[in-house]
């Protein structure tokens, strides 16, 4: 009787619940939580209970307690009838729900809220920098896990082995990036085709001095990305029919003392890097190269020093550019190490406003509000104490400014037996602008 309480109102609960969420009622995190995963819990334990209960009673009957006789069924009476029927299409709804809230259970699991929220600690970093990234309306799962039956088991029990390190608290600070991801043609493929036209591209970008007036540098360049398998395009190494692969000897990939290049046409062509050893080269990984080898932080990118996150937040305004020595001060604010964001952001807070205090002349009040919610802004944005994330952690790959990026190869150190180096004159990636189009 206790079971089917439970049951009937767990049910019940879960199908108002379920509407609410399908009508968009219920957009809290963890309200897919309870109903995906809490509520089929304590539908399943009251379904369980129900034999349970049977058991006992039956045992208590055997012990001579309670009623020794069992009802005769007969089906020639419509009320048994009625009650038969009754417990069957109770059953059979049972099972619906039970199938449609574990297929919702799995989905749910799937969902980013799932990856960057309630495995809140952890996945915050990457979670932040998602939800501000281009690829916000792409999933997690969609880049991280697999499609087929395979990749599913594997990611699922992977999955439960990090619940259990969450649970233990025992994992990475920061958590490292991913040597092993999927092929790329098999994540990044299903939405990019490699072999796109995708000819120059133009980067304008503005920085910032130190100076009194945070003087303004525009840099404009178009990148000769290309299409695959034209000469001298960037998205030349990403051309199905080239291989180039390359030995790493770190945990980021950013060390890479070997390099080989099969070409089209099927001439190949060994580049190692100045003062590699043989034994150097023989300990690392090989991996071939695909799109994540340049676009390695294209979904949840940390900025890559203060500096550039402050220019980032000057040039769209965030930070005001007419505030005076706003962008040094800034970056020294933020490239301070703080136990917590909380500190860090009262520390921001107090600095800026204790800098201002004590330059001559008036203040522009309304700049300085805006110049500390625009500081504390990209701190939350990129610094995450307690995973140990912040400035230059995760190198992004793309440039070579503020990681090695391209020059982890193009640095005019990796040579062929013949003498030719892998091309490292500028001009090769890209061309500069004089003016801004
Ligand atoms: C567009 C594809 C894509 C999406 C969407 C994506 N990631 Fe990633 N993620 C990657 C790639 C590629 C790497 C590997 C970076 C490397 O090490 O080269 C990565 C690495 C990671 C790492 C390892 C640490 C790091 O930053 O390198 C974590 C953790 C992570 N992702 C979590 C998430 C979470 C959580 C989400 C959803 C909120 C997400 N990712 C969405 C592509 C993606
Ligand atoms: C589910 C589809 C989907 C997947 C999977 C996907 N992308 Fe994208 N990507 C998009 C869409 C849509 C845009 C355009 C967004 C826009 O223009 O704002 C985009 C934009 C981009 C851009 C240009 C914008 C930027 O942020 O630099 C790059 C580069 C890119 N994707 C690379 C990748 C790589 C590399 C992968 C694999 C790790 C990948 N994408 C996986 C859909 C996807
Ligand atoms: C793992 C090593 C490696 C990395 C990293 C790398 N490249 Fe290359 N790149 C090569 C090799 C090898 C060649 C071809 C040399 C040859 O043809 O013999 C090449 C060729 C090129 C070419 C000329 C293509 C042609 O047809 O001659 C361009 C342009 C280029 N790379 C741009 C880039 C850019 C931009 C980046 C960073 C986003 C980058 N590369 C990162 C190894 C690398
Ligand atoms: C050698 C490094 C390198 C490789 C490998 C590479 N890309 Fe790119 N890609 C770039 C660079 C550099 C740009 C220029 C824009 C930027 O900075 O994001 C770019 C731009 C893009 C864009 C944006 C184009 C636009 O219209 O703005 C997309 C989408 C993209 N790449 C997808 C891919 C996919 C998918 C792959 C794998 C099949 C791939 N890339 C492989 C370096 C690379
Ligand atoms: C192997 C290709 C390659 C070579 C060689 C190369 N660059 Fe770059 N460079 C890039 C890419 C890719 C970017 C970054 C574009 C991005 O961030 O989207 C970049 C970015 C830059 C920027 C940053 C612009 C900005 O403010 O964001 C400057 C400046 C620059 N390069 C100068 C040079 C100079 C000078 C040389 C010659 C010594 C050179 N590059 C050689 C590929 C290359």
């Amino acid at each position: 009787m206790v079971g089917a309480g439970i049951t009937t109102a767990a049910a019940i609960v879960f199908v108002a619940l379920a509407t609410a969420m399908a009508l968009g009622l219920l957009s809290n995190p963890y309200a897919g939580l309870i109903v995906y995963i809490a509520l089929p819990v304590v539908f399943v334990i009251g379904l369980l209970c129900i034999p349970v209960g049977m058991r006992l009673q039956r045992r208590a009957l055997a012990q001579g307690r309670g009623e020794a006789e069992w009802p005769v069924v007969d089906l020639r009476q419509s009320r048994t009838r009625r009650v038969a029927f009754t417990i069957t299409v109770l059953t059979a709804i049972n099972m619906v729900i039970v199938l449609v809230a574990g297929y919702g259970t799995l989905h749910y699991m799937e969902s980013p809220q799932f990856c960057g929220q309630v495995c809140h600690e952890p996945m915050h970093p990457q979670y932040t920098a998602w939800q501000n990234a281009r690829h916000s309306k792409v999933t997690c799962v969609q880049c991280h896990i697999g499609e087929g039956s395979e990749a599913f088991v594997h990611y699922k029990t992977a999955g439960v082995r990090q619940l259990v390190h969450v649970i233990t608290n025992n994992y990475p600070r920061p958590i490292p990036g991913i040597a092993d991801m999927r092929p790329a043609l098999e994540t990044c493929g299903n939405c990019h085709w490699p072999d796109r036209p995708v000819g120059d591209v133009l980067r304008v970008s503005r920085t910032f001095g130190d100076d009194e007036a945070n003087t303004e540098t525009v840099t404009a360049m178009t990148l000769r990305v290309g299409t695959p398998g034209q000469r001298g395009s960037i998205h030349w190494h990403a051309d199905p029919s080239v291989r180039v692969e390359y030995v790493f000897t770190d945990g980021e990939r950013q060390v890479i003392p070997w390099v080989k290049v099969t070409r089209a046409d099927g001439t190949v062509q060994e580049y190692t890097a100045d003062g590699a050893t043989e034994a150097e080269i023989a300990g690392g990984t090989t991996k071939r190269m695909d799109c994540l080898d340049c676009h390695n932080v294209v979904a949840h990118r940390i900025a890559t020093s203060a500096e550039e996150a402050v220019d980032l937040a000057m040039s769209v305004g965030q930070v005001p550019q007419a505030l005076p020595y706003v962008r040094r001060e800034g970056v020294k604010l933020l490239q301070e190490t703080y136990a917590t964001t909380e500190d860090a952001l009262a520390a921001i807070n107090t600095g800026l406003r204790g800098f201002y205090k004590t330059q001559s002349g008036e203040v522009d009040a309304a700049a300085l509000e805006r110049a500390v919610t625009g500081l504390q802004a990209v701190y939350q944005r990129n610094v995450f104490p307690i995973m140990k994330v912040g400035f230059g952690v995760y190198p992004d790959n793309i440039g070579h400014m503020s990681s090695q990026g391209c020059f982890r190869c193009h640095d005019g150190g990796h040579t062929a037996k013949d003498g030719t180096a892998i091309v490292s004159d500028c001009e090769s990636c890209h061309k500069m602008l004089d003016a801004v189009p």
